[in-house]
């Protein structure tokens, strides 16, 4: 979590806050910038979220800034970034968790270096004083020293009153450097900069950069040598990171599916091909995430068993360790995540590289770390995804997901057209549904808690469903398996209890009849399928699109989701508590 950007060049200050404005999905409780003018470093910061503009006046060419999502330490200004040395001449931001903070304090402490915060960050400037200090190190071998003094992860960078430049330097937290004209940025992800420049360059674990005298260097840490890194030219536009006519990203990106949707089939031959051949290969798939990307696993274990006879499996990425005894060198994992930051999927990712199994990942952020450590990337192609909440990733996952199991059972070219027939019906179900969602938001506005059932692919369906309900709008919502019901949470149901009932062609007798169980209790149900039943109190039509069908009824959940949120006057995209890319454990 924590957004972190460093800017090299002229108004710095001015143009770091507006990035930190693109960066504040990653946490949003307090922010700071520290700017350099003449060789003295300046520091402003405030809790809450970022001001419409920079509350003061820098005059300056580097400056560092820092959004916050709180681990170590209350939501206070002594918490938040930058943090300062004791000698007030090394300012650092930070984008991780530095696990040996304590001993290194206490360390630091006993030498009399002073500390004003709670958070584990602050060590690190102080360590760099240190090394300066009392190793008479120049500014950056004392950051690289510091460095290696530092356990856990860090995105991280330094700035120095008498030197006109930034260090940034990575190890398990998300940085990319953005190439400018005579200027360089350093970012967490790259709608931060994109404003200004499409060329950047990724940083991998232990890599570090200098930027300096309108040059930029790069150096490997682990070999402890200068090293030359790719530019390469971003795809995304500047329009897809900014909310144009929308009133939030959530509903913009929710409108975007039908294109997302496309873009995500648009993946190379050789790519699907290689895919197939791993998955032939494997005795066992294992397809892995967390939260939305789980909730698209599980989705996606369902369209293998319907389309194919591969044995595919969904689990939490942060259960994964516990198949210990199962997971091999004939194992297959797929790996789903949106930023490809997400601390307990690298974590399973790694636990599953050690176990010598392949790995394929399917991601939306190019360079992220999960793309540098599986076999084969296959890009969600979705733009970026500002809202906290997923929910274009989500589309784009499933649909490739249900193209890999549509390429290993040899029906590319239906499926493909069907999911194409769906993505185009998709346009005209949005503003349908979106009237329907906003009544039907007005009605549950109230509701403490909201049931959502579905069987077959629609039971992870549910779950997804209720995942977007409960993040956005708070209200307490659990998705069950149809058949579920009757064991245990059917005694929640009393008159006028909202549940929502997720069906089509394939599961409709099954899933009626549990709709029946509740309903003779009282409920009240709001039924998404194609056809609609006397059993319905609300009713969302949605067609057919056979394999594709959970790509079409989701819209409905998501469009009732963010007018559940709109109705209690919640902020739709900045979720409380959340943060888009959990790089904590
Ligand atoms: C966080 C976000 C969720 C997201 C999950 C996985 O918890 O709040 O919306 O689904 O991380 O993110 P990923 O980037 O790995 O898909």
């Amino acid at each position: 979590m924590c957004g972190i950007i460093g800017i090299l060049g002229e108004n710095s200050a001015v143009k770091a806050f507006n990035a930190l404005k693109k960066l504040d999905y990653r946490g949003y409780d307090s922010w700071g910038i520290a700017s350099k003018e003449k060789n003295e470093i300046t520091l402003f910061k405030q809790t809450g979220k970022l001001p419409e503009i920079l509350p003061v006046k820098f005059n300056s060419n580097v400056s560092i800034a820092h959004t916050r999502w709180a681990t170590h330490g209350s939501v206070t200004e002594f918490n938040a970034h930058p943090h300062i040395s004791s000698n007030k001449k090394i300012a650092a931001v930070h984008n991780g968790i530095i696990e040996n903070f304590e001993e290194l304090k206490e360390s630091l402490k006993e030498q009399n270096y002073e500390f004003y915060s709670e958070t584990d960050s602050e060590v690190i400037p102080n360590l760099v004083q240190f090394y300066m200090e009392f190793e008479k190190k120049d500014f950056i071998t004392a950051v690289i020293r510091a460095l290696s003094k530092l356990e856990g992860n860090y995105a991280v960078l330094f700035m120095h009153e008498d030197f006109n430049g930034i260090i940034a330097a990575k190890n398990g937290s998300p940085l990319v450097c953005g190439i400018g004209e005579n200027e360089f940025f350093f970012a967490s992800d790259v709608p931060a900069f994109l404003s200004h420049t499409k060329k950047a360059v990724y940083l991998n674990d232990l890599e570090l950069a200098v930027a300096s005298n309108n040059k930029i260097h790069f150096f490997d840490l682990k070999k402890n040598k200068e090293i030359q890194k790719e530019t390469k030219i971003i795809e995304w536009n500047l329009e897809q990171a900014e909310k144009g006519n929308y009133a939030h990203f959530m509903i913009k990106e929710i409108y975007e599916q039908p294109e997302t949707i496309k873009l995500a089939l648009e993946q190379p031959k050789e790519k699907i091909n290689e895919a197939i051949e791993l998955i032939n290969k494997a005795e066992t798939v294992f397809l892995i995430g967390c939260g939305t990307s789980f909730n698209a696993s599980l989705t996606g274990a369902y369209f293998f068993s319907e389309l194919t006879k591969i044995k595919a499996f969904a689990f939490n990425a942060s259960e994964f360790s516990a198949l210990k005894n199962s997971i091999n060198e004939k194992s297959l994992i797929i790996a789903l995540t949106q930023s490809g930051e997400t601390a307990d999927l690298i974590d399973a990712v790694k636990f599953a590289k050690e176990k010598k199994s392949k790995i394929i990942s399917i991601v939306n952020v190019m360079g992220s770390s999960i793309t540098q450590l599986s076999d084969l990337n296959l890009m969600m192609n979705a733009g970026p995804e500002i809202c906290v909440l997923s929910t274009k990733s989500f589309s784009s996952q499933l649909t490739i997901l249900l193209l890999l199991a549509s390429a290993v059972a040899g029906k590319t070219s239906e499926v493909k057209k069907i999911i194409l027939n769906a993505a185009n019906y998709i346009t005209e179900l949005i503003p349908i549904a979106e009237k329907k969602a906003e009544k039907i938001a007005e009605e549950l506005k109230n509701a403490e808690s909201i049931l959502v059932i579905g069987r077959k692919e629609f039971y992870p369906l549910a779950m997804e469903s209720a995942l977007k309900i409960k993040e956005v709008s708070y209200i307490h919502a659990e998705g069950y398996a149809g058949g579920e019901l009757k064991h245990g949470p059917i005694a929640l149901i009393e008159k006028d209890f909202p549940v929502i009932v997720l069906s089509s062609e394939k599961t409709r007798v099954n899933t009626l009849s549990n709709a029946h169980e509740i309903k003779s209790r009282g409920a009240k149900i709001i039924g998404i399928d194609s056809i609609e039943n006397k059993l319905f109190n609300e009713f969302i039509e949605v067609k057919e699109f056979s394999y594709a069908n959970a790509l079409v009824s989701i819209i409905p959940v998501q469009l009732l989701a963010y007018y559940l949120a709109l109705e209690k006057g919640f902020e739709p995209d900045k979720p409380r508590n959340l943060a888009k890319s959990v790089t904590v454990r």
